[in-house]
């Protein structure tokens, strides 16, 4: 399995404090049944510079592997970040906050008002030749109010990724993205041991047993596709509708 977002990295934003939290994060990730994990600590354009960022994340991934008991769990890594979306994004360099060797960028969006030029920006960003992922999109409510909006952004290239503790809760509007194929990918953004965990397995398990095994199987090939810097051939999502009220 692959986790494509968490925050295991020691010491750089609200996840993981120190190495000895990441080493407790990485051993339930096996357990887990995980063996290929993407590391994406939060990046603010508005808060510290690229450079800067690159620095700390770099050093912090270092760290982290200067364990040897990293080293000897049988998991492979790349280094990518979760964008706080920004209109600045038209102007910057995005190769450095890439997945290694891929062109796929994990944004996430201000979880209040639709980000001013979001489609726009996206669409700029897709037409330099990067894959955006969109990060947890059951949490915008500009998406979730109205899931047409989502569905224009996946037609136009971009990949909706769903976090594991939201199917688990059972997430009405996750489970409807799932059901609809709206959303390519699953991951467990997982910060911590107590309240964001790693839950790919526990997750999986859940949409198995509620859409059916095939679900699964497509969830972790767009999962490997994307690790290995591959296309993911996604096929469109069912158009959402609005009936009575009540999106179907
Ligand atoms: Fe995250």
């Amino acid at each position: 399995m692959f986790d494509l977002h968490c925050h295991i990295l020691p010491g750089i934003d609200d996840g993981a404090k120190n190495t000895e939290t990441s080493l407790e994060l990485l051993k339930e990730e096996a357990k887990q049944g995980v063996n290929a994990i993407t590391f994406t600590p939060h990046f603010h354009p508005n808060r510290i510079s690229p450079e800067d960022f690159i620095r700390v994340r770099n050093r912090s991934y270092e760290k982290l592997m200067a364990v040897p008991e990293v080293q000897d769990m049988g998991i492979k890594f790349k280094c990518g970040a979760e964008i706080f979306f920004s209109t600045k994004l038209n102007d910057m360099e995005l190769d450095q906050f890439c997945f290694t060797d891929s062109n796929y960028l994990l944004i996430e969006l201000s979880t209040d008002e639709k980000p001013y030029g979001l489609t726009h920006t996206l669409i700029d960003i897709i037409n330099r030749g990067y894959q955006p992922i969109l990060a947890h999109v059951e949490r915008y409510p500009y998406f979730t109010s109205d899931p047409t909006k989502l569905y224009d952004l996946v037609e136009k290239g971009c990949i909706a990724q769903v976090n594991g503790g939201a199917i688990l809760e059972g997430d009405k509007i996750c489970l409807k993205y799932i059901k609809w194929g709206m959303a390519q990918l699953v991951c467990s953004d997982c910060h911590n041991m107590n309240s964001r965990s790693p839950n790919l397995k526990d997750a999986y398990r859940f949409i198995k047993k509620k859409f059916g095994e095939e679900y699964v199987e497509w969830f972790e090939k767009n999962a490997r596709d994307v690790f290995a810097g591959r296309y993911v051939d996604q096929p469109m999502p069912k158009m959402p509708k609005k009936i009575l009220g009540i999106w179907l």
